[in-house]
């Protein structure tokens, strides 16, 4: 098959191009040129900017099925429906956990209803704000367009090797470093992920069956808890770390960010994203995504995250780390 992928550089569409190629698909991507393309020497590479709208590159091409892991901004999924209208015989698009409106429950099927769709980008995607309304107009535009050759798909937190946001890099890391590791209370809090590179082959076999409709994804609801996920981390990497479970009241007195500063955590008291970990995930699972075993995510990242020398974009400095368990320990009946 030729497959097009509307991105392909940075995490999931590396993947997508190993496991198209894995299955001896022709593949073709198309980005700015802003990142190191270098370990695809064998794919076509396309230069485009769907923001400005400088897609002549598409113009005059079929492919039998699109991949779109670029599409955040409406105007960039309307820029390219213009050039590829008729071009392409089946679209996938990489929506988000976060179109959802109303995280209050566990269990959020594909029916639930969707944020009010934003269909003007202009502010919003400078600074990251109302990434689910975008996520949600660009859904609205592509489904008004494409219809039953569109298959939409909304993953939760995405792991594996090349993440560039290092969220659950960061427990990897700093279980396999060892030592007093301060973790948020309760362990037995839900945490919804899928390895990039499941979802990689599930999405190219999805293009080789012209799959349709909209797919929650991440690993069974309620399979998985955070204590399983640094046990598991400590076990693969060999690690002595001691988890010191601190409440959440305290992290939040001591201004801790949930999610970024301490990746994997929201806090319990946030009732209204009770339901952000614990997407029902079954009609993927019933499609044929299959989620390989945590310990083979754990030790391919911890692989990767030793080749490349970085300090980490997510999770707590050593520093303050070591400060909220000093503070912690001295103050920790105040909590219990
Ligand atoms: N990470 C998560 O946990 C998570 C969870 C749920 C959903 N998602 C969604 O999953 C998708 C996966 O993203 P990814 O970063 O892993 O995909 P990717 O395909 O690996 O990287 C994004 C690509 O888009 C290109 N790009 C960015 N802006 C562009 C533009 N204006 N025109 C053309 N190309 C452009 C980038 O290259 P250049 O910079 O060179 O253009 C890069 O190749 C995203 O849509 C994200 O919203 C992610």
């Amino acid at each position: 098959m030729r497959i097009l992928i509307l991105g392909g550089t940075t995490f999931l569409g590396r993947h997508l191009v190993d496991a198209a190629a894995a299955r001896g698909h022709e593949v073709t991507i198309l980005t700015r040129g802003r990142r190191d393309p270098q370990p695809f020497p064998e794919v076509e590479r396309l230069r485009g900017d769907r923001l400005t709208d400088d897609l002549a590159a598409l113009d005059n091409r079929t492919w039998d099925s699109a991949i779109d892991t670029s599409g955040i901004a409406p105007r960039a999924v309307r820029n390219t429906l213009k050039h590829l209208q008729g071009a392409v015989g089946h679209y996938i698009y990489l929506s988000s956990i976060a179109a959802y409106e109303d995280f209050g429950l566990p269990g959020i099927t594909e029916n639930d209803p969707l944020r009010p769709p934003l269909l003007d980008d202009q502010a919003s995607i400078e600074t990251g704000d109302d990434y689910g309304a975008l996520k949600a107009g660009c859904e609205q535009l592509l489904g008004d367009a494409l219809g039953e050759q569109l298959a939409i798909i909304r993953p939760s937190l995405i792991v594996g090797p090349h993440d560039p946001t290092d969220r659950f890099t960061y427990w990897v890391r700093r279980i396999a470093q060892g030592g007093d590791v301060l973790a948020p209370a309760p362990p037995e809090q839900w945490v919804q992920i899928v390895d990039t590179r499941d979802l990689a082959a599930w999405l190219i076999k999805s293009c080789e069956t012209g799959r349709s409709g909209v797919y929650n994804v991440g690993n069974p609801e309620k399979s998985l808890t955070l204590d399983k996920v640094l046990d598991e981390c400590a076990r693969v990497t060999r690690s002595d770390a001691l988890i010191d479970w601190v409440h959440e009241d305290f992290l939040l007195e001591a201004g801790v960010m949930p999610w970024t500063e301490l990746p994997l955590w929201i806090p319990a008291k946030e009732a209204a994203m009770r339901g952000f970990t614990s997407m029902d995930t079954r009609r993927a699972a019933s499609a044929g995504l299959k989620c390989r075993p945590l310990a083979a995510t754990i030790r391919d990242l911890w692989a990767w995250d030793r080749s490349r020398e970085t300090s980490l974009k997510a999770g707590l400095t050593p520093d303050r780390e070591s400060q909220l368990l000093e503070q912690w320990r001295m103050n920790q009946a105040r909590w219990l």
